[in-house]
Parts: structure tokens; C-alpha cells; sequence
């Protein structure tokens, strides 16, 4: 999940606008405006907080009204437009976003904290979703079937569902709302996308790629700003007929209640508790590599995260004793700096609730901490939220920590004695997103991937690491059914509409008038 942000320790809200920072501004109806209610909040680096990126607008119901307005003005004229026509827009969008892929990635590590090597790979995953959006625009296929009678035809097509609001995290700050963005586009719906308040940046730059490529005004609206006005706002706005959001698993009930109201269709993507089955016959070392990769890459704030890795008793000391000597060798910094392997978290509330589950983990729940599991406050570390790569051991499947989604550089070693027990343990937490067992035995990987109830999974590799061309998505506490990324998602944003052509001259009655073959 991605909590909900409501200090404003890291983005303080913006008073004074004395000092050189850029101002941005909203894009409603293809023009850059600020917010009516003229506040900003201010984007700040978690590596270095001193380093202030930008002020957004801190925008207002009234805001977002004038960006579903803007919506509502473009949708006839985009829906009418061929969709392979939209896709070439969207394929230009594409190559502007290849152009400027390093200014990008400079820009979401300063706002994010991921190392540069990650914020590369958030940027092409927008550009890999772009492209393969656009590639749709040219199929987006329906289906024919045969009718029940004679000289009856039956076809199925996808429509555009119509204006969308995209609520957007900050863990992938470009990937995700290219997610949402580009297919959403592609199957002619216009949008009002409201990015995380702490990291406006990278979805601005998607924007600006979308505006010079030529996406018509109105089409893509972005408006800035907190949950509780803006999310809220979009999540309830009745002209919104889809609201899709990807956040905590609380926060996605509340915007799921708001369009129950108006029957709205509701797209959520949240939480997980991802495990990693390690057999004793895997291959251990290529197991730590991807533990390590898994719970620490993005400093563990992935939804898709290796935060518990169910390890066979067999080779338990062995992988442990390996984890915990990878995880103290990882270079905790700035993600702007090459040679760091673990970026900071995202901001104050972050660093508090990790830490809390830190002393849960070793307080309460009584594991042994191996490594790790303090905040680092010295010298480079005094301006930002940095912490230790941190490992428990001696973790029971009904513990707190192996329960409860920590989003920060946090895993446990939960030691198992056969391969059904550690299924049971990777499908007794409330989430269902992503899965991964390393054995060399394809019987126990089959078996592994058929009994895990998740929405990913994978065999010999990590938690983490989705491809765009695959659906996206988990089960229980994680979604709602739906899924993002391959051509699933384009089930999310058209809506099917069933088409019989009755050739016959005469009234055909269905189900009535049927002419049995048998009996
Ligand atoms: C997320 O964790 O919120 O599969 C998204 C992955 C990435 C996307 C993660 N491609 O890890």
C-alpha cells in the first residue's frame, strides 16, 4: 500500500514564495492554471529535505469541478476521434518520453528517493505503457459470435466508459499513472488525474508529454493536491464514471464507497504482503540475491515487496546468515549518488510508522532483529529519512510484523518444514498481489504457483518486477477484481456493448422461436 499522507512534515504548506522556486501550476482544458484558491505545498527531497524541487498547487474541490468540466467538454471530440488516430498521439507521447528519459528520471529521484537505476526503470515502464497503449489503439478488438438463429449476426465492441479520475501513488511515481493514463486514453475516455502529494513532478512531466505530443485540451486534466480534497472530490465527483486508484487498502474503501453511491465503476489496486517460498533445494545464493532485491529495492515500498520470505528448515540458517551479510553491505544514501543501493523513505510519517513496526517486530511480536532497524540521522543523513536495510528472524507466520504491510526496508525470515506449510503461511495474510518460490523441482514450482492465491507469480525471481504487457493485480485485500496493464486493463476503461443484426426480414423472437436441432 501507499498510507495516506496527512502530516505535512515533508510538504509543508507553502506561505511564503519569496525564494527562486518554480512555481507549477495545474492543467485543466489545456491550459496551465493555478489553483482558485491560490496555496501551494511545497515538493521537498526525502534525501535532503533542505532541497526544495517545487511548489503545486494545493487545489481545491472547486478545482477539480472546473478540471471534470474541462472533461466533459473534450469527451465527444476524442471519443470521435479514430482510435488509431489517439494511439498516434499517444506513440508520439512515447518517443517525447524516451527523449527526456534521463531529465525524468533526475526528477523522481529527487522527488521520490528511489536510485537512479530504479527512477530509469519507473520512466520506462511509462514509456514501455505508453507505446504498448498506442500499439491498442489499432486493435482494441471486440469478438463476433454466431447467433441462436438463422440469418441473425451477433457482435460485441468496446466503448469508451467516459470521464475517469486517477488517483496515483507516489512509490511509482510515472509507471502507475502511465498505467491508468495511456489506456485510459486509448479507448477514448478523457481524464482528471490527481498524482500523490509528494511527488507531483514525474506525473507533470507525463503531462507536459502528453500536452507536446498533442493530446487535445481537455482531454488529460491534472489536478494537485491532498486526498482529503481533492481524492476525495474526484472520488465522489457524479460526471466521474470511473474512479481508478491505487493506494493503501483503507483509503481504497473509502473511494470504493464513494462510488457505490453513484454506481460508479471502481478500479483499486492496494496492498500486499508478498512471500518468497525458499525450498531446501533452491539455489540459495541466486535466493538472497533476489530476497535482497525484492525487500530492499525501492527501499522496500513496493506494493509488490518480498516482506516475508518463508525459508525451508533445511536451509534456513543458511539463507539467513547470507541475507543478513547482503543487507548490511547495501549502501544506504541519496538515490542521486551511483554507488547507493537504498534510497531514503518517502517522508516523516514514513519514517514513523517504519520504525513503530520495527519495535513491534522486536518488542512485541519478539523476533530476533538480525540486522538493520535503525534510523540514520548523521552527518548526510541528518536532512533526510533514511533507514537501515533491516532483517528479522525467528518470524511466526501470525506475528504482527508478518502480518501488517510495513512499506519501508523491512523483511522477515519465517522458518518452514514443507512446502504445503509454507503455501498456507503465504496465503494466510489478508493480501493477495504477488507470490515467488525458488526450488529447482518444476513439480514444486507448479504445485507452489497453482495453490498461491495471488494475482503474480513467480518461479526463481523476487516479489517484484512486473512487466506491462501482463495484467497487474491481486487478490482479497489487494483489489477488487479488476486488473491493470496487458490488454486486461482495456476491460477497466471501455465498456462492452453487445450488437444483434437481424437480416432475416421477420420477427425472431430469442429463446422463443429457436428451432431445436435435437428433440
Ligand atoms: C507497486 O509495487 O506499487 O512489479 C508497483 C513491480 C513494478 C510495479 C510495482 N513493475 O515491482
Amino acid at each position: 500500500m501507499v498510507q495516506a499522507k496527512k502530516a505535512l512534515a515533508k510538504k509543508t504548506r507553502a506561505t511564503s514564495t519569496k525564494t527562486q522556486t518554480e512555481n507549477y501550476k495545474n492543467y485543466i482544458g489545456g491550459k496551465w492554471v493555478p489553483s482558485r484558491g491560490g496555496d501551494r505545498i511545497e515538493n521537498r527531497n526525502p534525501a535532503d529535505t533542505r532541497d526544495i524541487i517545487g511548489r503545486f498547487p494545493l487545489s481545491t474541490e472547486a478545482d477539480v469541478d472546473a478540471a471534470v468540466a474541462a472533461a466533459a467538454e473534450a469527451f465527444d471530440g476524442w471519443r470521435l476521434t479514430p482510435a488509431p488516430r489517439r494511439a498516434e498521439i499517444l506513440f508520439r507521447a512515447g518517443e517525447i518520453l524516451m527523449r527526456d528519459k534521463e531529465k525524468y528520471t533526475r526528477d523522481m529521484t529527487r522527488e521520490m528517493g528511489k536510485v537512479l537505476k530504479e527512477a530509469g526503470g519507473d520512466v520506462q515502464e511509462a514509456i514501455d505503457c505508453t507505446y504498448y497503449a498506442a500499439g491498442e489503439g489499432r486493435r482494441l478488438h471486440g469478438f463476433t459470435t454466431p447467433a441462436e438463429m438463422p440469418d441473425k449476426f451477433a457482435m460485441c465492441v468496446r466503448q469508451p466508459v467516459g470521464l475517469c479520475g486517477l488517483i496515483t501513488p507516489w512509490n511509482f511515481p510515472m509507471a502507475i499513472p502511465s498505467w491508468k493514463l495511456m489506456p485510459a486514453l486509448v479507448c477514448g475516455n478523457t481524464v482528471v488525474i490527481k498524482p500523490a502529494e509528494d511527488t507531483p513532478i514525474s506525473t507533470y512531466n507525463l503531462i507536459k508529454a502528453c500536452e507536446e505530443a498533442g493530446v487535445p485540451p481537455g482531454v488529460v486534466n491534472l489536478v494537485t493536491g491532498y486526498g482529503e480534497t481533492v481524492g476525495a472530490r474526484i472520488s465522489s465527483h457524479p460526471s466521474l464514471r470511473l474512479i481508478s486508484f491505487t493506494g493503501s487498502t483503507e483509503t481504497g474503501r473509502t473511494v470504493a464507497y464513494a462510488c457505490a453511491e453513484r454506481n460508479a465503476i471502481c478500479s483499486l489496486e492496494m496492498g500486499g504482503k508478498n512471500a518468497i517460498i525458499v525450498m531446501d533445494d533452491a539455489d540459495v545464493d541466486n535466493a538472497v540475491e533476489g530476497a535482497v532485491w525484492g525487500a530492499f529495492g525501492t527501499s522496500g515500498q513496493r506494493c509488490t515487496a518480498s516482506s516475508r520470505l518463508i525459508v525451508h528448515k533445511k536451509v534456513y540458517k543458511k539463507f539467513s546468515a547470507k541475507l543478513v551479510e547482503r543487507a548490511q553491505q547495501l549502501r544506504v544514501g541519496n538515490g542521486a549518488d551511483p554507488k547507493v543501493d537504498v534510497g531514503p523513505v518517502i517522508n516523516a510519517d514514513a519514517v514513523e510508522k517504519i520504525m513503530r513496526y520495527i519495535d513491534i517486530g522486536e518488542n512485541e511480536d519478539g523476533a530476533t532483529r538480525a540486522c538493520g532497524g535503525n534510523q540514520l540521522k548523521k552527518g548526510d543523513y541528518a536532512h533526510g529519512y533514511f533507514i537501515e536495510p533491516t532483517v528479522f528472524t525467528d518470524v511466526t507466520p501470525d506475528m504482527r510484523i508478518a502480518q501488517e504491510e510495513i512499506f519501508g526496508p523491512v523483511t522477515s525470515v519465517i522458518p518452514t518444514k514443507s512446502l504445503d506449510e509454507a503455501i498456507e503461511i503465504a496465503n494466510g495474510v489478508r493480501y493477495g498481489l504477488s507470490a515467488a518460490i525458488y526450488t529447482q523441482d518444476v513439480n514444486r514450482a507448479f504445485h507452489a504457483m497453482n495453490e498461491t492465491y495471488t494475482g503474480i507469480f513467480y518461479i526463481n525471481s523476487a516479489t517484484i518486477g512486473a512487466e506491462v504487457h501482463l495484467p497487474f493485480g491481486g487478490t482479497k485485500g489487494t483489489g477488487n477484481g479488476h486488473r491493470e496493464a496487458g490488454t486486461q486493463v482495456l476491460d477497466i476503461f471501455s465498456e462492452w456493448k453487445s450488437i444483434y443484426v437481424d437480416y432475416s426480414g421477420k420477427l425472431q423472437r430469442a429463446q422463443i422461436d429457436n428451432k431445436k436441432a435435437i428433440g
